[in-house]
């Protein structure tokens, strides 16, 4: 396979959209900036102002494939990704407490009575039956990639499970939070073999970023 990383350089995998938008003034803070604007360039990988750290920007849901896979050493990817993620060839060393929202059932402010079989539609849908499973409750799990608050408006499902933040797009649609499955936030993610060959480099990062966080970490500078 032909890996972009050698031994002096780690690749930091990010997605664009929001997670990005959040991370680029946190990775700023530990002084890696992209020479090119990520939301204007179209390149895919980019030099930053530390010569020994490139970014890929890949899609959310991409990010722990490439650091499971070592194509990418580090990763910055939603609790949300993570727990829908049937892997688990990374460490999960941070929480940068960025893009932060909760992941939620959501149904119809009025709802009519519940159907024998509730119809829950998600994108999250390996979350979702572990949560129905936990429950002891039958569900059929509709999978979208995107929307989800349009299923119940259109008769496609009982209910959601999705993220909310504001709670603006629920409201704006006439539906409502029903039930709390878990707080997301960006976390960092570490490819397992990365942590060994580039221990260096890699818990340099880990322990900038945890100070620029607030956190304590086990590599932070005293
Ligand atoms: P993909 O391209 O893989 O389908 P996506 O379109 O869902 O991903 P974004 O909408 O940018 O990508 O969301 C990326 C991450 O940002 C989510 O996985 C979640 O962790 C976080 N996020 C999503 N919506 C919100 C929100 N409303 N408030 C805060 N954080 C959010
Ligand atoms: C996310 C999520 C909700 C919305 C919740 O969608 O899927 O639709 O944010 O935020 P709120 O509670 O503040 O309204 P996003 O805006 O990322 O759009 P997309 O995932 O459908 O592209």
């Amino acid at each position: 396979m032909n890996h972009l990383s050698n031994s002096d350089q780690l690749i930091v995998a990010v997605s664009k959209g929001r997670i990005l938008k959040d991370a680029l003034p946190l990775l700023a803070k530990v002084g890696v900036t992209p020479l090119e604007d990520p939301g204007v360039s179209r390149k895919l990988i980019l030099e930053t102002t530390d010569p020994a750290i490139r970014l890929v920007v890949v899609r959310a849901s991409d990010v722990p494939t490439y650091v499971e896979y070592g194509a990418a050493d580090v990763g910055v990817a939603g609790k949300d990704t993570l727990l829908e993620y049937e892997g688990d060839g990374y460490y999960e060393p941070l929480d940068l407490k960025i893009a932060r929202c909760r992941l939620m059932v959501a149904g119809p402010v009025a709802p009519g009575a519940p159907p024998a079989r509730l119809r829950v539609a998600t994108k999250y849908e390996h979350i979702t039956r572990r949560w129905y499973a936990e429950q002891g409750v039958q569900v059929e799990v509709i999978k979208l990639y995107g929307s989800m608050e349009l299923a119940p408006l259109v008769g496609l499902a009982d209910r959601i499970v999705d993220l909310v933040d504001t709670g603006n797009t629920l409201k704006a649609n006439g539906l409502a939070p029903l039930e709390h499955l878990c707080d997301i936030s960006s976390r960092l993610i570490v490819n397992k073999a990365s942590m060994k060959t580039k221990h260096a480099r890699v818990t340099a990062l880990i322990g900038a970023l945890a100070e620029a966080v607030g956190e304590s970490s086990p590599w932070s500078n005293p």
